[in-house]
């Protein structure tokens, strides 16, 4: 089985600890209760905690922690100046969300970031427009740092059973006698250039880790109920059951790009991927990087230090005349050929229930989309 990161898994999962009530209270947004229990299962391995200065400083100037170690996105708790200003160094303090004390953590570090060199360096703008800098700058402005302690499991509203812990997958992917492994990350319902790329990177490997992401997301992104149902309907019927396994990843979406691809990678690789996909402008989100950044962006590493391989695969689309699935690496034909649609044009063709052609997505797929967005309108995003 493939090291985690730094080489152990961490686990600070401790359900038996007494929540001390007469600990101070911080208070947690979504994204910082998914990234406690992420902390906690081990998938941000060699992570114990929220970032202390040193490593968040580290990680914007050099995409390393302190150690050295490759890491690209600063995993941090937001607090509000005036409930900083009444914690001290060496305290424990809890973590709330909702009310609900979930964890709790050993303060090590108190620091106010320079949010505009964060920007900079994590997403390369300080545009406002950008949905992650406008998360970064929306979030309180001082961070707290220090090891954490997971107490209580956040509450899943639904789909249950497809959150697995690493220790979970890795046992599994054992189990299915899976040597090599690639994990697919996603944001959006799978279409025929993702399922092209899966299924190109699993007649080179054992297994297939469909591993969406369900944390928050930008308004006008599909929701990860009606992503799920739609994955399943997919792979039942289009993928050979004892090859492929379906969890969620309940992070956060930060759309970096490059640097969140690099994150997204290593974090796979905690759960026990061997191999990871990354295709056409990874994580990105309109126009702020280029379409193969964020595979351009692992030559600033050597492959032993990411550890896990990483499979670069060109923009895919539907060629009429190859009738097949392919990149401009395997088909010789012009643009008019080929059947290439933006997500704006596929959201604004679902919003007036319209079925996207089925070289673009899966009837069943896109029959669950239409039907989905009839009973539950979004907001049209970019
Ligand atoms: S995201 O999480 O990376 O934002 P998205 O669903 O857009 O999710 O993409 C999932 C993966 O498929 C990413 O690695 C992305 O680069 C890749 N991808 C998406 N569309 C294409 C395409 N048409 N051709 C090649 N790769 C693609």
């Amino acid at each position: 089985m493939i090291k985690p990161h730094g080489g152990y898994l961490v686990n600070r999962i401790d359900s038996k600890e007494k929540i001390n009530s007469h600990n101070k209270e911080v208070v947690m947004d979504k994204m910082a209760l998914s990234d406690l229990e992420l902390l906690a299962n081990g998938a941000y391995s060699p992570l114990t905690g929220f970032m202390g200065e040193k490593d968040f400083q580290s990680v914007i100037e050099s995409m390393r922690l302190a150690n050295r170690l490759p890491w690209s996105i600063p995993i941090t708790l937001p607090v509000d100046e005036k409930v900083a200003i009444e914690i001290n160094v060496g305290e424990t303090i809890n973590l709330v969300y909702d009310k609900i004390t979930y964890g709790v953590m050993k303060v090590k570090d108190i620091f106010t970031p320079n949010k505009y060199e964060e920007a900079k360096s994590i997403y390369q703008t300080t545009d406002i427009q950008h949905p992650g800098v406008k998360k970064l700058f929306e979030r309180a402005n001082t961070y707290i740092g220090g090891p954490i302690k997971l107490i209580k499991a956040p509450k899943k509203d639904c789909f249950q059973e497809f959150y697995l812990s690493p220790i979970e997958t890795r046992a599994l992917f054992k189990e299915l006698k899976w040597e090599t492994t690639v994990g697919f990350q996603t944001r959006n319902p799978i279409h025929r250039a993702h399922e092209y790329i899966q299924k190109s990177a699993l007649e080179m490997v054992d297994g297939l880790f469909v591993h969406p992401l369900v944390g928050e997301t930008k308004p006008g992104d599909i929701p990860s109920n009606l992503r799920m149902d739609c994955y399943r309907v997919l792979l039942k019927n289009y993928y050979p059951a004892n090859r492929v396994l379906l969890s969620v990843f309940p992070a956060a979406m930060r759309y970096a790009g490059p640097k969140e691809a690099i994150f997204h990678a290593l974090v796979r690789k905690n759960y026990g991927c061997t191999h990871f996909i990354v295709g056409r402008d990874h994580a990105g989100v309109g126009d702020y990087y280029g379409t193969y950044d964020a595979q351009h962006i692992f030559r600033a590493f050597s492959e032993e230090e990411i550890g896990i391989k990483i499979l670069c695969f060109e923009n895919s689309f539907y060629c009429r005349k190859c009738e097949n699935m392919a990149t401009s690496k395997t088909c010789p034909h012009d643009q008019a050929a080929r059947i290439s649609l933006s997500g704006t044009k596929v959201r604004a063709m679902l919003k007036e229930g319209k079925m996207p052609p089925k070289q673009f997505s899966r009837p069943e797929v896109a029959r669950k989309l239409v039907e989905g967005l009839a009973k539950t309108p979004i907001k049209m995003g970019d």
